[in-house]
C-alpha cells in the first residue's frame, strides 16, 4: 500500500457536512424471493388473460418495456367469440396508439391479447415486419425476442408448402409452423407426428420448439382458444406475474409489477400454458416441470421516472445509493464476503491470472478493475471486449479466473465469451445487475450489483456499481491470497464505503457540466483524453456522447496524442480531458498539464475535469469541472459523473430522447 499507485491513502473525500440517507436493499430479503426484474434483451413482451380489457394492461406494460427496443410495437387482442384483432406500427409506441386511437375500440375489446415491442434484427423496422405476426388464416398470433437462427430453411419449406410469407422477419416463420401443427397439417418436411397436436396449441408450440435453433422468447394465441396463451423459452427472458383470476406474462416483472408481485422465471426450454385462473409448465416433452414462484421485492418506483424527464436523469442521481447498495453487507468480520460464491477459497487462491471480458460500459468498468486488480493481487489481469475473446486462442486453464461483467446478464458476446472460458476448464465469475440472468446462472460464482433496474440504455448508475462491485472481487482475491492484511482489507473497503457521499458530491457540482452542454451542442466532434485511471473513464465520456448525442466522439490515452491523434486538433475542437491528482499522480498530472499546453496550442478548446483545489490547472482550462478529491483508483466514481451529465444535457440541447438513443436497445444478444 506504500505506492502512489492506487494507494486509497488517508480518507480525503470533502463532502458536505449534511447526512446523506440512501434508500436501503435488503440483500437477505431479495434473495429468498428470486429474481428481481430481468433486464436486458431485446424486445419487450407483455402477455395477459384474465378480466380486465386486456388492450390497456398491454399497452401499459408495454410502455414499460419500450427500454428493451422501440423500432416497432404492436398488438393482439382475442375478443373471445373466435376473432383475433392485430394492429401493429413501425416507431415508438406512441405510433402505435395514436393510430388504435384512429380504430373502431370495439375491435380490440377482450381480455386475452399480448404486445411486443421491437428491436428489429431480421427484417427492417417496417410495419410488415412489426410483431405479432400471424398466420395466413389470420387465426393465430405470435410475438418473439430473439432470433431463430434456422429461419431460412423453415421460410423455405414454408414457401414450399405454398405458404406466402408477409413478412422478412424469422419470427413468421414460427406462426405458420405452428399453426399447420394446430391444424394437424404436416408441412413438407415437417415434424413426424405432426398430426398428433390438432388443435393442442400447448403440443403444437412444443413441436414446432424442438425444430427450433437459437434463442427465443415466443408468445402465441389462437382465435379458438379465448381464455388462452402458449409461450416458450430458450435463453431469452420470460416472467409470469399470477394475480387473483389474472395472470400475465412478460420479458420483465416492470410489465406487471402493479397488479401483482408474485412472479414465476421460467427456465431454459420451458413451455408454460396460461389460463385467467393460473399456469402450467412443461418441458419440450410435456413433461410437466415444478417451478418456485417468488415475490418481487422491488417497488413500482423503480422502475418510474419519480419526477424526471428522463429515466436516465434519475439513473445518474441514483449512483450513490446504487454504489451504497452494491456495497453493502460484503464486508464481515474484517473479511469480504461476496454473493453466490460457487467457488472456494482455495479456488481463488490458485488463481494465477484474471481475465475480464465484458462488452460497451462494462468493458470500461473492467479496464478499471484492473488497474485494481493487479495492485492488490499482483495477479496479472487482461482485459479483452467479450466479442473478440472467443474468436483467438486466449490461454486459459483451471487457475484463470474470468470475471463477466454484465448488467444485463443477458449480453450474447458476454454469455459466449463465459462458454468458452468453461470449455478451457477456466473458473468463470459474473458480475451481474440481475438477478437470475443467464450469464450469472452459466458461471461459478456471482456478484450482483444491486443498482437496481437500470432503464435508459445508456448505463450509468450500474457502471459505477460495476465498478465498486469489481473492487470489492480485487480485495476478494487479495484477501485469499494474502496480498494484503485483513486490516488493509477493511481499510480499502472503508474507502470505497466513502464513495456514495463522494459521488453525491459530485452531482451536486454539475451545474456547470449543464451549462457547458448547451455551448457544446453545435460542435462536430469531441475528443477525450485521460491517463492512468481516467483514460478508461475518458473511453466512457466519449462512448455516452456517441451514443446519446449521435456525434464523433473519440477517446485517447493522453500519452498516444504525440503519436497521431494530436493531428486531429484544429481551431475550436472541445477536448474533455479527465485530469488525474496533483497529490496522487502528481508526475501523470505534469504530463497532463503538458498535454494540455500543447492542444491549446494548436487551438483545441479544453474541458477540463480536475479535482477540487487543483490551482494549477485552472490557468489552462478553458471550462473547469471540478469533482471531490478521493484516492486514485477511486477518482472514476467520481471523474464519470460529470462526463454523463454532459452526454446527456448535450444530448438534449441537440433535441434527442436520452431513454432511447437511436438504433440501440438496453442490451444486445445478438453476436
Ligand atoms: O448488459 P451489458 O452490461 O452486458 O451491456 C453491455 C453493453 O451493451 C452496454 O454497456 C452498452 O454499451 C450501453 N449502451 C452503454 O451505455
Amino acid at each position: 500500500m506504500g505506492s502512489e499507485l492506487g494507494s486509497f491513502g488517508p480518507a480525503i473525500v470533502r463532502v458536505r457536512a449534511t447526512i446523506r440517507r440512501y434508500p436501503t436493499f435488503d440483500r437477505a430479503a431479495l434473495r429468498p424471493s428470486g429474481p428481481p426484474p430481468t433486464l436486458g434483451l431485446m424486445c419487450g413482451i407483455v402477455g395477459y388473460v384474465g378480466r380486465r380489457p386486456a388492450l390497456e394492461v398491454i399497452l401499459e406494460g408495454l410502455r414499460r418495456l419500450e427500454y428493451r427496443g422501440y423500432d416497432s410495437a404492436g398488438v393482439a387482442v382475442l375478443d373471445g367469440h373466435g376473432k383475433l384483432a392485430v394492429e401493429r406500427k413501425a416507431g415508438q409506441l406512441r405510433n402505435l396508439e395514436a393510430q388504435l386511437a384512429r380504430l373502431d375500440a370495439r375491435s380490440f375489446e377482450g381480455s386475452t391479447g399480448m404486445g411486443h415491442t421491437r428491436w428489429a434484427t431480421h427484417g427492417g423496422p417496417t410495419d410488415r415486419n412489426a410483431h405479432p405476426h400471424t398466420d395466413s388464416a389470420g387465426m393465430l398470433a405470435v410475438v418473439h425476442n430473439g432470433i431463430i437462427e434456422n429461419f431460412a430453411p423453415l421460410r423455405a419449406e414454408l414457401e414450399a408448402s405454398g405458404i406466402e410469407l408477409a413478412s422478412d422477419t424469422d419470427t413468421e416463420a414460427a406462426a405458420h409452423l405452428v399453426a399447420l401443427a394446430y391444424s394437424g397439417a404436416r408441412p413438407a418436411t415437417g415434424a413426424a407426428g405432426a398430426s398428433a397436436t390438432a388443435g393442442d396449441l400447448a403440443a403444437s408450440v412444443r413441436a414446432v420448439c424442438r425444430r427450433l435453433q437459437g434463442a427465443f422468447t415466443l408468445v402465441f394465441t389462437h382465435a379458438d382458444q379465448p381464455d388462452l396463451i402458449v409461450a416458450a423459452r430458450r435463453s431469452s427472458p420470460l416472467v409470469l406475474g399470477l394475480g387473483d383470476g389474472e395472470t400475465f406474462l412478460a420479458s420483465d416483472v416492470a410489465a406487471f409489477i402493479e397488479h401483482t408481485r408474485d412472479a414465476v422465471e421460467l427456465g431454459q426450454d420451458q413451455v408454460v400454458t396460461i389460463t385467467r385462473d393460473g399456469y402450467q409448465v412443461t418441458d419440450l416433452d410435456g413433461e410437466p416441470v415444478a417451478v418456485t414462484p417468488f415475490r418481487v421485492t422491488w417497488d413500482l418506483a423503480a422502475a418510474e421516472k419519480g419526477g424526471h424527464d428522463y429515466f436516465m436523469l434519475k439513473e445518474i442521481e441514483e449512483q450513490p445509493s446504487a454504489i451504497a447498495n452494491t456495497l453493502r453487507g460484503h464486508l464481515t468480520d474484517r473479511r469480504i464476503v461476496l454473493d453466490e460464491q460457487r467457488l472456494t477459497d482455495t479456488d481463488l487462491r490458485d488463481v494465477d491470472k484474471v481475465f475480464v471480458v465484458a462488452c460497451g460500459t462494462a468493458y470500461h468498468s473492467g479496464l478499471l478493475a484492473k488497474y485494481a486488480i493487479e495492485h492488490w493481487t499482483r495477479l496479472p489481469c487482461e482485459v479483452e471486449l467479450a466479442s473478440e475473446f472467443r474468436y483467438r486462442d486466449p490461454v486459459l486453464d483451471r487457475q484463470t479466473l474470468v470475471m463477466a461483467i454484465s448488467q444485463s446478464g443477458e449480453t450474447m458476446d458476454t454469455l459466449e465469451a463465459v462458454r468458452h472460458a468453461k470449455q478451457q476448464k477456466a473458473r468463470v465469475l459474473a458480475v451481474c445487475n440481475t438477478n437470475g440472468a443467464q450469464i450469472p446462472r452459466e458461471s461459478d460464482a456471482v456478484l450482483y450489483t444491486h443498482a437496481g433496474p437500470e432503464i435508459g440504455v445508456a448505463a450509468t448508475k450500474t457502471f459505477t456499481s460495476q465498478i465498486a462491485a469489481t473492487y470489492l472481487v480485487g480485495l476478494a482475491l487479495a484477501q485469499a491470497r494474502g496480498t494484503k492484511y485483513p486490516d488493509e482489507v477493511a481499510r480499502e473497503f472503508a474507502e470505497l464505503e466513502t464513495m456514495p457521499d463522494a459521488v453525491a458530491a459530485a452531482l451536486d457540482g454539475v451545474g456547470a457540466a449543464r451549462e457547458l452542454a448547451r455551448e457544446l451542442a453545435s460542435s462536430r466532434a469531441v475528443l477525450f483524453l485521460g491517463r492512468h485511471v481516467g483514460y478508461p473513464v475518458a473511453l466512457e465520456g466519449a462512448l455516452k456522447l456517441k451514443e446519446l448525442a449521435y456525434m464523433h466522439a473519440e477517446a485517447f490515452a493522453a500519452g498516444e496524442l504525440k503519436h497521431g491523434p494530436i493531428a486531429l486538433i484544429e481551431e475550436g475542437l472541445p477536448v474533455v480531458v479527465v485530469m488525474p491528482s496533483p497529490k496522487g499522480r502528481a508526475v501523470l498530472h505534469a504530463k497532463l498539464l503538458s498535454n494540455i499546453q500543447e492542444i491549446t496550442a494548436r487551438g483545441a478548446r479544453t474541458v477540463v475535469i480536475a479535482e477540487e483545489g487543483d490551482e494549477t490547472i485552472r490557468p489552462f482550462a478553458h471550462h473547469l469541472l471540478e469533482v471531490p478529491a478521493v484516492p486514485t483508483l477511486l477518482q472514476p466514481l467520481v471523474s464519470a459523473v460529470p462526463l454523463q451529465v454532459l452526454a446527456a444535457e448535450i444530448a438534449r440541447a441537440r433535441g434527442y430522447d436520452v431513454d432511447k438513443p437511436r438504433n440501440l436497445a438496453k442490451s444486445v444478444t445478438v453476436e
